[in-house]
């Protein structure tokens, strides 16, 4: 068993140290925000995220899994230290790396044994090589190498990808590096795939920038079913059987969101950029799901005739279902676009409308779903939160003032709902 240190205590960094400390190692996990140090050793959790608490709670008590902001506690006898910070976009769509390289600096300053630095924070190529120079340029007081571990779980099912992956990708700068993570990784699934830094770094953003293309891809599929009368579920069906294809990740609707797909497909084209490449598609990618979300929104301004004064219902704040989590939801901006042109909006999601008010304060929202449909003109459904599916919409359909869906999640039975009564409007979908 091997001492792990992370740094980062995010959706990564946090799954991540669980898991390994499940798996039997003893793990550090240090963020400086003290807050959720704070909250972590009390057995709290700093965001939602489904069976994190349990297990973290689990480790914590186990002591496998310690909760510190001291690098000197959490590094002083770390085989192996991952970099799990966040790498937000810059206002040109580059990464900003100043966690990265700062945590570099306190790894410089405080490992006390001969370790394996990993990078799992998503960076552009090039990155970890930076990363070594900082940690050299400071003479620490031990060897090191450097390995770039990208990480691929999906948010609202972070635990139990960690814990099943479908593969773990290390590029190391040597064979002994990789050696020791393999042997790091050894209770795990997934097929191994062992490369060079560069290499990893690309492995990553190619993932991401690819389920983006799907998307957009689909998408654009939708909007021409909307025009030729055609039905993008079968569509997407009849596409996904080919396992060339595949089903997943063709799911049309407003478009992606998230910290990662928004961020990674802008780095990635930056990367183009600076290497004075045209990644043509991938441009398109940004630019369709840019549009997506304004489609949607023109469609439902059509049939309203504008949002003037209209009581508008929406269900869905968060980027994607399962998560508290509103980073670049395309729900928020359409909530933004809808206040902006003067609709009165009452909004409900599950986990994410405490989030949802730091950034709109003025945003009404409501404890009971049922109560979005009160004297609503429109109700619009931006997240596809499955509890969504179960609601009473004959109930529902009578307290409102006219009983007309705009499904951006192509999360509801066309059928169903035009039996109960509903103006049903989806996408793709007749
Ligand atoms: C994504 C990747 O799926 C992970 O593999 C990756 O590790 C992660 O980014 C990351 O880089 O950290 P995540 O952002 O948690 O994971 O969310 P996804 O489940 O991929 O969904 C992203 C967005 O695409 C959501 O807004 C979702 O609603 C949308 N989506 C997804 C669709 O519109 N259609 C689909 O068929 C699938």
């Amino acid at each position: 068993m091997m001492n792990i240190a992370i740094i980062g205590a995010g959706y990564v960094g946090l799954t991540s140290a669980a898991v390994f400390a499940k798996l039997g190692h003893k793990v550090w996990i240090l963020d400086k925000a003290r807050e959720k140090i704070r909250l972590l050793k009390n057995g709290k959790m700093p965001f939602y995220e489904p069976q994190l608490p349990e297990l973290v709670r689990e480790m914590v008590k186990k002591k496998l899994l310690m909760p510190t902001e001291s690098y000197t506690s959490a590094l002083k006898s770390a085989e192996v230290v991952f970099i799990c910070v966040g790498t937000p976009p810059t206002e040109t769509g580059e990464s900003d790396l100043s966690q990265v390289f700062s945590a570099a600096e306190q790894i410089a300053k405080h490992i006390k044994k001969d370790c394996v630095v990993v990078i799992k924070s998503t960076v552009p190529v090039g990155t970890t090589e930076k990363v070594k120079k900082i940690i050299k340029e400071k003479n620490p007081p031990a060897d090191f190498s450097l390995a770039c571990c990208p990480e691929f779980l999906r948010e609202g099912s972070a635990v139990e990808n960690t814990r099943n992956p479908d593969r773990i990708v290390i590029g190391a700068e040597s064979p002994r590096t990789a050696a020791t993570l393999l042997k790091l990784h050894e209770k795990l699934p997934g097929e191994r795939i062992i490369t060079d830094l560069r290499t990893a770094e690309i492995i990553k953003y190619a993932s991401n920038a690819f389920l983006a293309t799907k998307i957009s891809f689909i998408n654009e599929i939708a909007n021409l079913c909307d025009e030729v009368n055609a039905n993008i579920d079968d569509v997407a069906l009849g596409m996904g059987l080919d396992p060339r294809i595949g089903k997943a990740f063709l799911k049309a609707g407003i478009g992606y969101g998230g910290s990662c797909f928004p961020k990674d497909t802008k780095a990635l084209h930056r990367v183009a950029i600076s290497h004075a490449y045209n990644f043509k598609l991938l441009k398109a990618v940004i630019e369709v799901n840019r549009m997506q979300r304004r489609l949607f929104l023109g469609k439902v301004r059509r049939y309203l005739g504008g949002f003037a004064k209209k009581n508008i219902g929406v269900l869905g704040l968060a980027f994607k279902n399962n998560t508290d989590d509103i980073r670049e939801s395309a729900a928020i901006d359409i909530v933004q676009w809808l206040l902006k042109e003067g609709a009165r909006v009452t909004a409900f999601d599950p986990k994410a409308m405490e989030n949802a008010k730091k950034i709109i304060p003025k945003l009404k929202t409501c404890k009971k779903v049922e109560d979005v449909a009160r004297h609503a003109d429109a109700i619009l459904i931006l997240t596809e939160w499955a509890e969504f599916q179960k609601l009473p919409w004959e109930r529902i359909k009578k307290s409102m003032r006219t009983p007309l869906v705009f499904d951006g999640r192509n999360l509801l039975a066309p059928k169903e709902m035009k039996r109960i009564g509903f103006r049903y409007v989806s996408v793709g979908r007749p």
